[in-house]
């Protein structure tokens, strides 16, 4: 079906953000058409969570996203904030439930978010298209009429007042995504924040990779950090994961946003004991015991092994406790305590979660997400240099911004 020659508002992707955006706009009495290049849309949102859809998060605050500016994203989360969110969620009637740290999840499935936004387009009139391939964009000259926007596509060609792009970032590009967004910056002359992939897992070097062949699978709570942009240390406790390329679980994926490459993130193995201390007491209860077999009761078996094997050159761990001196359990603990990993890179936008960096925010309006150069060109998402950590941050940023857009375009 081709697109109508005109309408008020013609937002580009129909993912969150866009989705989002049209519902507002068109309960405004906008007229409202989105179009998407891919044969289905919210894919993302389908495959999100596991397909259970994290699709916010209770503690969401300002301070969970990365942006060159951090105060951008303060306005929009304020104005459509987790609760205005779940108050939409409960009613649809849409059963969910925290997972942990403020994570809401679907109790089913994504589908269930997708169909609620969709009910929403539905009931603001908002019309949606697939299949539907930008062309080329071009700004009308300015004049009387309204119409400010030429898009010619692949369903025809259509003219708008106000323009969204809601074309999300470059993370998976076998679920649909594109740079269009970027383009489309570039050619209306907004700056970019430099791109690369976030809540990515990191791969090891084969060297890595065979001291650790024998744990793949395995998980260990841990606390990893690394130093941000700025110089100020960024440190999540959470799970990781030992895998065949390198390390993942969520405490990796959230320090991959921070980390540069070349750099070291240091991994306490630990972090809820202080090991020397334990180390000293173990050695007055049971002196006999061997060291590998009390640090295999901290940590899974297999891994005391793998780092007992890494490090015991210095301390050979199968030794019975009371073999080893003040020194050595400093030593150890310290080892377990500040373990650097090089990682060799990460797996890239294949298997990324968000993308940073972006349009930067300096060239848009925090209320309207408008263009400050470009009347009536709106970017929403995680096209713009706003990313949130992983647990349901990336979605609330998508809702907020498409929001913010909904009520001005
Ligand atoms: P989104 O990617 O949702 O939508 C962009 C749309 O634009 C797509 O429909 C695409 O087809 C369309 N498009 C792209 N290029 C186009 C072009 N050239 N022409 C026309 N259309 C075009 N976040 C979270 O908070 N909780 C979670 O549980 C998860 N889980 C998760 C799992 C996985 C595997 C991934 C990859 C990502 C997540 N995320 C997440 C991140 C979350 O999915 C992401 O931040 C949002 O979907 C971003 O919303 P947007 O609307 O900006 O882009």
């Amino acid at each position: 079906m081709p697109l109508p020659q005109q309408t008020d508002v013609l937002i580009i992707g129909a993912g969150a953000a866009g989705l989002m955006c049209a519902a507002i706009a068109g309960r405004r009495g906008r007229h409202v058409v989105v179009v998407d290049h891919a044969n289905k849309v919210g894919k993302k949102i389908l495959m999100s969570g596991g397909g259970r859809c994290n699709f916010t998060n209770l503690h969401t605050l300002p301070d969970n996203f990365l942006s060159a500016n951090p105060h951008f994203c303060k306005s929009a989360l304020s104005r459509f904030t987790q609760w205005d969110f779940l108050a939409l969620v409960q009613k649809h009637g849409i059963p969910y439930h925290e997972k942990k740290l403020g994570q809401l999840f679907c109790d089913n499935k994504a589908q269930d978010i997708l169909t609620m936004l969709l009910a929403e387009c539905a009931e603001a009139k908002a019309d949606i298209y697939t299949h539907c391939q930008i062309e080329k964009i071009t700004a009308l000259p300015a004049s009387e009429s309204p119409l400010r926007y030429r898009v010619h596509t692949s369903l025809g060609e259509t003219l708008c007042e106000s323009l969204v792009v809601a074309t999300g970032g470059l993370s998976i590009p076998t679920m649909g995504a594109t740079g269009l967004g970027y383009e489309v910056a570039t050619q209306f002359n907004l700056t970019l924040k430099p791109r690369s992939a976030g809540l990515v897992p990191f791969t090891l070097s084969p060297a890595q990779l065979a001291v650790f062949a024998s744990c793949v699978g395995n998980a260990i709570e841990v606390r990893i950090s690394c130093k941000d942009d700025k110089g100020n240390e960024a440190s999540f406790t959470e799970n990781m994961l030992f895998t065949h390329r390198g390390l993942s679980g969520p405490a990796v994926l959230q320090i991959s946003s921070y980390w540069k490459p070349g750099q070291a993130v240091q991994v306490n193995l630990l972090p809820h004991l202080d090991l020397e201390e334990h180390l000293r007491h173990q050695q007055q209860q049971r002196p006999k015991v061997l060291l590998s077999t009390v640090i295999g009761e901290l940590l899974t078996k297999n891994i005391a092994q793998i780092f007992c094997d890494l490090w015991g050159e210095q301390w050979n761990g199968n030794r019975p406790l009371n073999q080893y001196g003040v020194k050595d359990f400093q030593i150890i603990a310290n080892q377990f305590h500040y373990w650097q990993v090089l990682p060799a890179g990460t797996e890239g936008y294949r298997t990324a979660e968000v993308t940073l960096g972006g349009i930067d925010t300096k060239d848009l309006s925090s209320k309207t997400l408008e263009a400050k150069n470009q009347p009536g060109l709106h970017f929403i998402g995680e096209v713009v240099d706003v990313t949130g950590h992983l647990g349901g941050f990336n979605f609330q940023w998508a809702w907020a911004s498409g929001h913010a857009a909904g009520e001005y375009c």
